[in-house]
């Protein structure tokens, strides 16, 4: 029989991605509805399901939100951020229309109990005109500190089940500030809705090349049996940003570095990139197990966190050819702020698997260019061999490298013989790239996970205990840096990989960044 060729033959990653069975049609009612991520992310990401999986007849959007808006009007609004930030252009217009016909509008403060009685009134309207059966997902889009009484407000109105159908709730990052905040805020929202029912969101689990850090490890039979201490030197988790504060000083100023980016979506990669096979791909034995990789952490704590983390705070620079602000010149934002934008840490996870290896994480804005990776160094071998034979060249170790973003893909490197008559030895890089090797454009992250929600499939959400482990891990490191002087936090120039000092942190094991 003749091979099927790599463009022919199914991904088993898209496939994963197909709907196994549609999603019942529901109302999804967006808190929020005028901010950033609805307009950038939410109804870009509708509309391509929409084109795409044809979403259930009947699927309707209610934004929820205090400007004084038309449903005429929103739909007008929910037409320019999809004709500007949709990845599928330009609008089919059939499509559109047919999704439009579902967009409403409810205009009410969130303090107002009213607004929550005409929320209810008006999606039983369209359980009965359109079709939604009952079946609710809310979005908490809102700034995080309206979440308590919106999920108060909703249980006080009985939306927080249906008499018939489902009820959901997606909460956006960040889930808290600190650990204290992360479980007071999951009991507010426990007192109202059951677990099963709450999808605590982190768009870096929606990221097919995300999804693919399991695929990689165990759906081939020549990596997972070296993906342990045995044969793995240390692991290098990546996540550089070009972009600098983008308007959100606010928020940034509050959250830094380690609670914007490392407490979730860096601790998913490494949960991801550590865990145990679970037992199945189902929302209960992949959570078990990446539960387990946050409570195995070593704790930083005191000095122990000083040691193991560097924090840093980027100045002016310049970025391709621009001079860009530092950051405590960016409006908004205070003159002394000790708030981190790059942060550096080493970790351990504490078991069979991993014992001793060392976890390097790091991520910063205003970095040269935006990258994330998961590189994963090998031990090298014997070299007396070499040495004994006179080899020109250098042994380097083998690294397998997951590229998240941008130029999605795999590569491994690996030491060649150069040709020639001589015996010189040089390293290769062997490469997959998702691009060329399937052809079609990859889903945004946001697209898989409102589907998922829709389907009751709550595996690439976050669990109360995770959410709680992974908080747990990090109020070591923010209460030692609560107590250290300002001047451990270091600047760097914007437009380079960070401080002097994480280049230090990282020479002190013997062992460099990678320069992606
Ligand atoms: C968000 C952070 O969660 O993730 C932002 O709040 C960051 O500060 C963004 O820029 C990065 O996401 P992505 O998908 O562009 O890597």
């Amino acid at each position: 029989m003749p091979q099927r060729s790599a463009v022919e033959a199914p991904n088993p990653l898209r496939e994963g991605l197909r709907i196994k069975h549609s999603p019942e049609p529901c109302a999804m009612v967006i808190f929020g509805a005028t901010g950033d991520l609805t307009h950038r992310k939410l109804l870009p990401a509708l509309y391509n399901l929409a084109l795409e999986h044809p979403l259930p007849a009947g699927f309707s959007v209610i934004g929820f939100a205090r400007r004084p808006y038309t449903d005429e009007q929103f739909r007008e609004q929910a037409f320019e951020a999809i004709n500007e930030y949709s990845r599928q252009k330009p609008i089919n217009q059939q499509v559109w229309e047919s999704f439009a016909s579902g967009i409403f509008y409810l205009q009410s403060d969130f303090h107002n109990q009213a607004g929550y009685e005409k929320l209810n009134a008006l999606l039983n309207r369209l359980d009965r005109e359109r079709g939604t059966g009952g079946n609710r997902i809310f979005y908490l889009s809102t700034p995080p500190s309206q979440y308590p009484e919106i999920i108060q407000r909703l249980g006080a109105a009985g939306l927080n089940k249906s008499r018939k159908g489902w009820t959901r709730i997606i909460i956006e990052k960040p889930f808290g500030h600190d650990l204290a905040s992360a479980r007071e805020l999951n009991r507010q929202v426990l007192r109202v809705f059951k677990e099963e029912q709450v999808y605590r969101i982190d768009h870096y689990l929606g990221k097919e090349t995300v999804q693919n850090i399991l695929v990689f490890r165990l759906a081939n039979g020549i990596f997972e049996p070296v993906w342990n201490r045995r044969y793995v030197d240390h692991v290098q988790i990546t996540v550089a940003e070009n972009i600098g504060l983008e308007g959100r000083a606010a928020y940034y100023e509050e959250a830094g570095a380690i609670r914007d980016m490392v407490q979730n979506h860096m601790m998913q990669l490494l949960t991801l990139v550590a865990m145990e096979p679970p037992i199945a791909f189902d929302a209960t034995a992949v959570r078990d197990e990446k539960v387990k990789v946050l409570h195995a952490l070593q704790p930083l704590q005191g000095q122990n966190a000083l040691l193991n983390t560097v924090r840093g705070q980027y100045t002016a620079g310049w970025m391709n050819g621009r001079l860009v602000p530092g950051y405590t010149e960016e409006p908004g934002v205070r003159p002394d702020s000790g708030t981190e934008t790059y942060v550096a840490l080493k970790v351990f996870v504490d078991n069979w698997r991993w014992a001793d290896v060392p976890f390097y994480l790091r991520t910063g804005k205003r970095l040269p260019k935006r990258v994330t990776e998961i590189a994963i160094q090998f031990k090298q071998p014997p070299s007396m061999f070499w040495q004994r034979s006179n080899i020109q060249g250098q042994i380097d170790p083998n690294v397998i490298v997951l590229r998240i973003q941008p130029d999605e893909g795999i590569s491994l490197r690996f030491g060649a013989k150069v040709p020639g008559t001589e015996m010189q030895i040089r390293s290769v890089n062997m490469d997959f790239f998702y691009g060329s090797s399937f052809m079609r454009p990859q889903p945004e992250a946001y697209e898989r996970l409102l589907l998922d929600c829709m389907l009751g499939d709550s595996t690439l959400f976050t669990r109360r205990d995770e959410v709680e482990a992974a908080w747990e891990f990090i109020q070591g490191i923010l209460d030692a840096w609560a107590e250290a002087p300002r001047e451990t936090i270091h600047p760097y120039e914007a437009g380079t990989w960070g401080p002097q000092a994480a280049d230090e942190f990282i020479w002190r094991d013997g062992r460099r960044w990678r320069r992606p």
